[in-house]
């Protein structure tokens, strides 16, 4: 097999002689589809046995961190740079072109408020903070459109991409692609565990270290609580440390998010993907497993050159079975960022409030943070403190809402939902302009029928069902 491929991968190549990139790329895929078919020979899983809670010592409290004299802040400052994970679409949220540009708050899309933070963070401290995108072959174009609107701006934005990847087919294991054209249903951006090299072989990281940079902030571009923090700064510069991940408490809904391990002493994520069919469960359970990874990493830009230049970073391989369009199956390998973690020196986890990690994923993240529970302040959104609890509501938009135009189509203005607790929406629901919603909603339309919530309607623990036309 190994062979077969070899030689698929040297056609490709040999149809980009001058692209030293992919050729690059393809080589790093190539050893990694070895590594792939000697692991699977060899049915090499995780000892569940040896998988334990981590050591205390590995998971910091946030609370128990101290916060930088206000004079130092601006020399820390300086050392750092801001990278997002920007090679993901918008696909899951019925968006074409990168996740990044969808509008999330005010007209505002995620990378406007991002560059918002670290232009406020810029002026307020007068330091030089350079934001990073790592793009993908899917994002790279249309993030280049995007990002000249910022030009004059008060930051510089450096971008690079991360590699492409073939997709193979299930059972030949070869590339389904014939041409290196970059169509995306053939090649894929091998997930967030391309940084590291990706980021290296851009040049980026000498680039950086000449200007004086020495720490990396990294988080996922829909993070909208992934802001620099100063705390977290400052525990870097002063533990030594060359990797922290943000992690947080893990609640019945987080069940599937990576977490701290301690495996034969060394301190790693582990992710349900690695986890063996028969431990899942427990896995899941929040009892044992406390705490997930927010993927909100800070990273030493030195170790990461040397980690790069030693060839060290061995990431577990991710297998993603997908079916094409035209019924094919076929399978994608994909890394982890946070899977490095083991590899670094003193990599520990910081435990930070659940504020830190505010994702959207769906139309149901989308729905919280337009509304009234949160506040927009340079490009930050904060919970707004006249919520009597902390926590966000649990939202359930059903299908009709899954894409952001039909969200958008069924709100005529974001609802208040301050004192919600619980919504849960069904079918073909509109809500008119200002609409406000407490406590436990359920609404509920069947299959032909429909509701228009009418404008300044107040629903207070309330299920709503039938057919309701204005
Ligand atoms: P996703 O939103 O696709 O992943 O990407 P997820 O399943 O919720 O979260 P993870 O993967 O478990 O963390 C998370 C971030 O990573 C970027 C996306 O753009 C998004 O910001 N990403 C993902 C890349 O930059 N490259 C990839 O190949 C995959």
């Amino acid at each position: 097999t190994t062979a077969a491929i070899r030689k698929s991968l040297e056609q490709l190549v040999g149809q980009e002689p001058s692209d030293k990139k992919f050729e690059l790329e393809l080589r790093d895929f190539y050893s990694q589809i070895v590594r792939y078919i000697n692991e699977k020979s060899k049915k090499q899983e995780l000892v569940w046995e040896q998988v334990n809670s981590p050591k205390p010592e590995t998971v910091l409290s946030y609370k128990n961190l101290s916060s930088p004299k206000s004079s130092d802040i601006s020399e820390m400052l300086n050392k750092l740079v801001v990278l997002k994970l920007n090679g993901g679409l918008g696909t899951t949220m019925g968006c074409v072109g990168p996740k990044s540009a969808i509008e999330v708050r005010n007209g505002q899309t995620f990378l406007d408020l991002t560059v918002k933070q670290i232009e406020y963070l810029n002026s307020t401290y007068n330091v030089n903070v350079p934001l990073i995108l790592m793009n993908s072959f899917n994002t790279d174009e249309d993030t280049a459109k995007i990002v000249k609107k910022y030009y004059n701006h008060n930051l510089t934005i450096y971008t690079f991409n991360q590699s492409r990847w073939p997709r193979i087919n299930a059972d030949s294991l070869l590339p389904i692609a014939t041409t290196p054209e970059p169509v995306s249903g053939k090649w894929y951006p091998p997930g967030h565990g391309d940084l590291y090299k990706s980021l290296y072989n851009s040049g980026l990281i000498d680039k950086l270290t000449k200007l004086g940079k020495e720490y990396i902030f990294v988080s996922n571009i829909d993070n909208l609580g992934a802001t620099v923090d100063h705390t977290l700064l400052k525990h870097m510069v002063d533990s030594g440390a060359e990797f922290v991940m943000e992690v947080t408490d893990k609640t019945k809904s987080d069940i599937k998010g990576g977490t701290i391990i301690d495996y034969n002493g060394t301190t790693r994520l582990l992710e349900i993907a690695q986890v063996p069919k028969l431990f899942i469960d427990d896995f899941k359970r929040v009892k044992k497993f406390k705490i997930f990874n927010t993927n909100n990493l800070w990273l030493k830009i030195d170790s990461i050159k040397t980690l790069v230049e030693e060839d060290k970073l061995d990431l577990e391989l991710i297998i993603n079975k997908k079916t094409t369009d035209s019924g094919e199956r076929v399978i994608q390998l994909e890394t982890a960022v946070g899977a490095a973690m083991k590899y670094f020196k003193g990599a520990h986890g910081v435990n930070v409030p659940r504020s830190r990690f505010l994702p959207v994923k769906s139309t149901s993240d989308l729905f919280l943070v337009t509304s009234d529970l949160y506040i927009l302040q340079n490009g930050m959104l904060t919970m707004n403190p006249a919520r009597t609890f902390n926590t966000a509501p649990v939202v359930k938009l059903g299908d009709h809402f899954k894409k952001v135009k039909d969200f958008q189509a069924r709100f005529k203005s974001p609802p208040q939902i301050l004192e919600l607790d619980h919504l849960s929406v069904t079918g073909d629901v509109n809500f008119g302009a200002n609409v406000t919603l407490t406590g436990t909603v359920i609404i509920v339309a069947n299959h032909g029928a429909h509701i228009d919530i009418p404008r300044g309607a107040v629903l207070n623990d309330k299920v709503v069902s039938g057919d309701l036309r204005l």
